[in-house]
């Protein structure tokens, strides 16, 4: 079924440009960067996000096509502009924002909501990035698909590469993905590798392998990843009535996401779709914040670190997206920070105590929230997304702490009151 509001003419055309060199290339070439060795990115001819916006996209909630239902191809002309039949989709997105009172006062952030990316399809954004990628790997007629990830990435490729009948080959670094991650990879059926090394080595092995095999590459460094998670912004806005918040706030690991979130303002800016521009907040953690040192330097060098955190998903020392998550954080006037494993771990138990959940590295949003508003550079009545990134039950570990244990019991009621009762008092 095809709703009225799919029917848009197709709005522009789309390329490849190199964002260091400005090079442009077919946007059905299939290339991960420029001859340069620059980062690619889908763009469009000047004046373009205009001619969309709030209007057709809000006429979509209320279709039950998929391609409308979708967070993602909701806003299709601005992410990749093709026939609805075209396009992969589970679907993705349509996640919510959430307020949690007790969560703001510990903060110190009255106006804090959070956007549960954790409630896609395979318990993470990923879903968003994914889709698109997966679409325009069966358009260049990809006989298989691959990427490296610290679990998330993995989880979703297998499970797109699955629904489109693709073999998917995922690489992660040996012991260090958090177990439900595994588990789901593999029961979508990808073919997984553990490399002996962490995330930046296994990103190395498979970009090259991809190139020698190849397979098709949907690493974020494949600009398509990039358009999909452009739909977190735009659809938390969207929520917001094309209000913007204050702050957006997202941990960062690989930056594809802080990268993806600049790309999504200055769109929506350009196109008038909102009026002014959040700043953007990029939480690191102390283990593994290489972005941070060099957002602290003024963007002087780059760093690369070894990286080691509690939060594995964003255990990353070599992030590929730097520079264009550069351009992100210096176009939203915003601040990279970095929190400690115990403030993640901190603000990961107050969230899963007020019910919503989520991952280790999602809780880095809400403890550097907390961070910046502590040192004032997020004002007392500013108004603040973050971004929880990831499902409470793909890293269940750290949830079972001591204090949270289950008390054995005998089958037996005197047995239950005794164990019982000191938690009533
Ligand atoms: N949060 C979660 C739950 C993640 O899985 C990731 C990245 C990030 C945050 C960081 O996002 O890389 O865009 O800065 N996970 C990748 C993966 C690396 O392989 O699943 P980023």
């Amino acid at each position: 079924m095809t709703s009225p509001a799919a029917r848009v003419a197709s709005t522009a055309p789309e390329w490849l440009a190199c964002v260091a060199c400005g090079a442009t290339y077919d946007v059905d070439e299939v290339r991960y960067s420029c001859a340069c060795g620059g980062l690619l990115s889908v763009e469009r001819p000047p004046g373009w996000a205009a001619r969309l916006g709030p209007a057709l996209f809000d006429a979509r909630l209320a279709s039950r096509a998929d391609v409308d239902r979708s967070g993602v191809w909701r806003f299709r002309e601005a992410v990749r502009d093709l026939p609805a039949e075209a396009l992969a989709t589970h679907p993705e997105g349509a996640t919510r924002l959430y307020s949690r009172p007790a969560l703001s006062d510990w903060a110190g952030i009255e106006r804090l909501l959070f956007k549960h990316e954790g409630e896609n399809p395979t318990g993470s954004f990923k879903d968003r990035g994914m889709a698109v990628g997966i679409t325009q790997a069966l358009r260049v007629g990809a006989r298989a698909v691959a990427c490296a990830s610290t679990g998330n990435t993995s989880a979703s490729l297998a499970a797109y590469a699955a629904q489109v009948g693709r073999p998917a080959f995922v690489f992660l670094p040996a012991g260090k993905v958090a177990m439900g991650k595994v588990a789901q990879t593999l029961a979508y059926g990808a073919r997984g590798l553990a490399v002996r090394g962490d995330f930046d080595a296994a990103l190395r092995l498979v970009t090259e392998s991809c190139l020698r095999l190849g397979i098709y590459l949907l690493n974020s460094v494949n600009p398509f990843r990039i358009e999909g998670q452009k739909t977190i912004v735009w659809e938390l806005l969207q929520d917001l009535h094309w209000e913007a918040p204050d702050w957006i706030a997202v941990p960062a690991g690989n930056l594809g996401n802080t990268s993806a979130f600049g790309k999504a303002l200055r769109e929506a800016h350009e196109g008038g779709w909102i009026a002014r521009v959040p700043r953007l907040l990029a939480v690191q953690a102390t283990g593994a914040n290489p972005f941070y040192r060099s957002f602290a330097e003024g963007f002087r060098a780059r760093h690369r670190v070894r990286p080691e955190t509690v939060a594995t998903a964003i255990r990353i020392g070599d992030p590929v997206s730097y520079e264009r998550a550069r351009a992100a954080i210096e176009a939203t006037r915003g601040v990279v920070t970095e929190v400690s494993d115990d403030e993640i771990l901190e603000a990961k138990r107050r969230i899963d105590g007020t019910g919503l959940g989520c991952e280790p590295a999602s809780a880095a949003s809400l403890a550097g929230a907390r961070r910046l508003r502590a040192e004032g550079v997020i004002g007392p009545g500013e108004r603040v997304v973050c971004v929880l990134t990831g499902h409470l039950l793909k890293d269940p570990d750290p949830a079972r702490s001591a204090e949270r244990a289950l008390v054995e019991v005998d089958a037996d009621p005197a047995a239950v009151e005794a164990a019982i009762a000191p938690w009533l008092r």
